[in-house]
């Protein structure tokens, strides 16, 4: 394809290191539809001839039904994707193939190939963020009032709904929605037409061809930006980074509650793996691999991250090792998202062990010294004091803070009655947090709802 002033072929390791069919391949549908509307813009420009068009549209079509077929044929001697479609075009049409690649480099048509398939990539991220999104609020309704502790460092801290516990997860994986939103949104501007570097003398339409594509921003507005961005795969890992990190947070927890001391959570047969010595284990492989995968997303950014960094404009080879990394994370995304989904969908929440382990450590102290301040006016600060004793009271004791006497907390601060008990059970404290954004069960309720209404 660009042999005319060389006298000699590359060498084979040459011609190994330079190659990205292996990998490329993967965009051959945006090839062709960038490939189909680029044509039909030239024909409609008078740039080549109606015959012309249609011939080289023709083949273009058959190479797609090929490609479909699995009947691509990898040649190492073709490099990429884009000179596999246009030398098979020219088997098929002739000559005329070579009349396709007026006006265009295979530096613009690399980055809108690209742009396409990451644009499809944030929707699918999307469809699969909705899709685990469902799952966590389906469970989180069943869970509305189901009660557990909520931790801060990993210490019991204060009751809280299961419900409140899974919406805090969708929370975070709406917000990575957005992102993708957001990402697909900057990067809807159409590269076509920038050709190698410096735009084309040929009368070009690039308002046609971004419309053609389907790109919502017309075409980008400075060739030399076009062919050398790659932003819009950054942000898509960025996205996918924070995506992973969220999922990672969800695996830990899933293994943290699936192990024996907590025992708040049963994986089904489907979402556990046994061992091959041990024989009563029952593992949660899936959601470790979660965990693992959430390095490799940062891995991800990155690496493409610094391919890009010291690169002078406008385009480099560099930058064709940006595909195997973006792929490998889509995929692990896809596989990530899957895993997640399945199993919030069928795990089993083990409502008594959650229950006892909320009702353990003192969890309601907070609502102890906060009836302090609500009925018998104490200072915050005196009230924490007059708790921190009855905890210290009730763990010599041996028992929780219900099981103080009536006798035993009078002596500690007279003005305690036995009123206090109303706010001590777990239930009561999380009925109690009813402030915006807090665990109270009707609470929940609203937010799933809400939640559900913007899903
Ligand atoms: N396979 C190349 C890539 O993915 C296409 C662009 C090649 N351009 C060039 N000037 N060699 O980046």
């Amino acid at each position: 394809m660009w042999g005319g002033r060389f006298g000699g072929g590359p060498s084979a390791i040459m011609q190994q290191i330079n190659a990205s069919i292996g990998v490329d391949k993967r965009l051959w549908r945006q090839d062709i539809q960038g490939s189909r509307a680029h044509v039909a813009m030239l024909g409609k420009q008078g740039i080549i001839s109606a015959e012309d068009v249609a011939a080289i549209d023709k083949g273009l079509q058959q190479i797609a039904q090929e490609y479909a077929d699995g009947k691509l044929v990898e040649n190492l001697a073709l490099e990429d994707i884009h000179l596999h479609v246009e030398t098979r075009l020219k088997e098929i049409i002739g000559p005329a193939a070579g009349r396709l690649h007026t006006a265009r480099s295979r530096n613009d048509q690399v980055a809108v190939d690209f742009r396409l398939w990451v644009k499809a990539a944030c929707d699918e991220a999307d469809a699969a963020l909705k899709a685990l999104i469902g799952a966590l609020l389906k469970r989180a309704e069943e869970h509305a009032d189901t009660i557990m502790p909520g931790f801060t460092h990993l210490q019991v801290a204060q009751p809280v709904t299961l419900g409140h516990h899974l919406m805090a997860y969708v929370e975070m994986l709406s917000r990575d929605r957005s992102r993708f939103a957001d990402a697909k949104a900057r990067m809807d501007e159409c590269p076509l037409g920038a050709a190698a570097l410096a735009g084309t003398s040929f009368p070009i339409d690039r308002q046609m061809t971004a419309a053609a594509l389907g790109f919502a921003k017309g075409p980008t507005r400075n060739s030399l930006d076009s062919v050398s961005d790659r932003d819009f795969a950054l942000e898509y890992l960025s996205a996918t980074h924070m995506t992973g990190l969220h999922l990672s947070r969800l695996a830990e927890e899933i293994i943290i509650w699936a192990s024996q001391p907590y025992g708040f959570i049963t994986l089904p047969d489907a979402w556990s793996t046994g061992s091959s010595i041990m024989p009563q284990k029952r593992n949660p492989d899936a959601a470790e691999l979660v965990r693992a995968k959430a390095g490799e997303f940062l891995a991800a950014f990155t690496r493409l991250s610094v391919v890009m960094k010291g690169l002078p404009l406008a385009y480099s080879k560099d930058m064709q090792d940006d595909k195997s990394t973006v792929f490998a994370a889509f995929d692990d995304l896809g596989l990530c998202l899957a895993s997640m989904t399945g199993m919030v969908e069928t795990l089993t929440f083990n409502k008594a062990k959650m229950r006892a382990a909320a009702n353990s450590g003192f969890s309601t102290a907070t609502d102890l010294a906060d009836w302090l301040v609500r009925v018998a006016n104490v200072p915050f600060r005196e009230a924490h004091e007059i708790t921190g004793k009855c905890v210290k009271a009730a763990e010599a004791k041996g028992t929780d803070l219900n099981g103080l006497t009536d006798a035993e907390l009078k002596a500690i601060d007279a003005r305690i009655t036995r009123a206090v008990r109303d706010v001590l059970s777990v239930e009561a404290s999380v009925a109690s947090r009813t402030s915006f954004g807090g665990t109270a069960p009707a609470n929940v309720r609203a937010a799933i709802a809400a939640a559900r209404a913007r899903l």
